[in-house]
């Protein structure tokens, strides 16, 4: 279990399925991400199922303690692609109860992200894609020390129109730097 000020990265847990397909069939969520098609249970579980055989990614559930003492869990994160020859890796994150979101909790789980992927990992490389449109993804990347490092211009069709697709870069010696301000 990583843990911040406010929130927590721990385990994918199989009682997580529910939130994850209420989640990933929202319009709301999905169009930032790269999914489209309904994601049904069995393809959710299996994705699961799946997780201890995948040795190029890591994945977290995002957890915030309740007021009863448990933990509620707000959304999820990960690093996929991890390629230990370049030490790159890329992240993906998703808070996916929508009333916590703007409210700095993602940034937090990048931060602990980060510092997973560089300190633990030993990334030398992080990096991601966003949309243009996404106002969030976007501050909170940048409040994290990701740099914008190109645009694939129009690669991207959603809600009916072209957009841009945004690649972010942090290195490890950026990260450090950052830390020590
Ligand atoms: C992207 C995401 C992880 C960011 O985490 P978060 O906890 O919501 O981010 P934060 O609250 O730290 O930062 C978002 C900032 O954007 C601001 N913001 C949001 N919408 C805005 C708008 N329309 N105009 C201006 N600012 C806006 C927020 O006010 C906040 O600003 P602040 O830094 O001054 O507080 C989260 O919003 C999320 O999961 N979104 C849905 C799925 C998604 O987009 N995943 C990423 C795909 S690349």
């Amino acid at each position: 279990m990583l843990k911040g000020e406010r929130v927590k990265l721990g385990p994918i847990k199989r009682e997580y399925v529910d939130s994850f397909l209420r989640w990933f069939n929202d319009p709301e969520i999905t169009q930032y991400l790269i999914a489209y098609r309904p994601m049904t249970r069995m393809a959710e579980e299996e994705w699961m199922e799946n997780l201890k055989n995948r040795e190029d990614s890591i994945h977290f559930s995002i957890v915030i303690p309740n007021e009863e003492g448990s933990e509620k869990l707000i959304g999820n994160c990960g690093i996929h692609k991890i390629d230990c020859k370049n030490r790159v890796g890329e992240v993906g994150i998703v808070i996916g109860e929508k009333e916590f979101q703007n409210k700095g909790f993602g940034t937090e789980a990048m931060e602990l992200l980060l510092e997973y992927g560089f300190d633990t990992v030993n990334l030398n490389r992080i990096e991601l894609y966003t949309y243009d449109f996404n106002i969030s993804a976007l501050k909170s990347y940048k409040k994290v020390g990701f740099i914008e490092e190109g645009r694939k211009r129009q690669s991207i069709w959603i809600n009916g129109s072209y957009h841009d697709a945004i690649l972010m870069g942090i290195l490890a010696e950026e990260w450090r730097k950052k830390k020590m301000v």
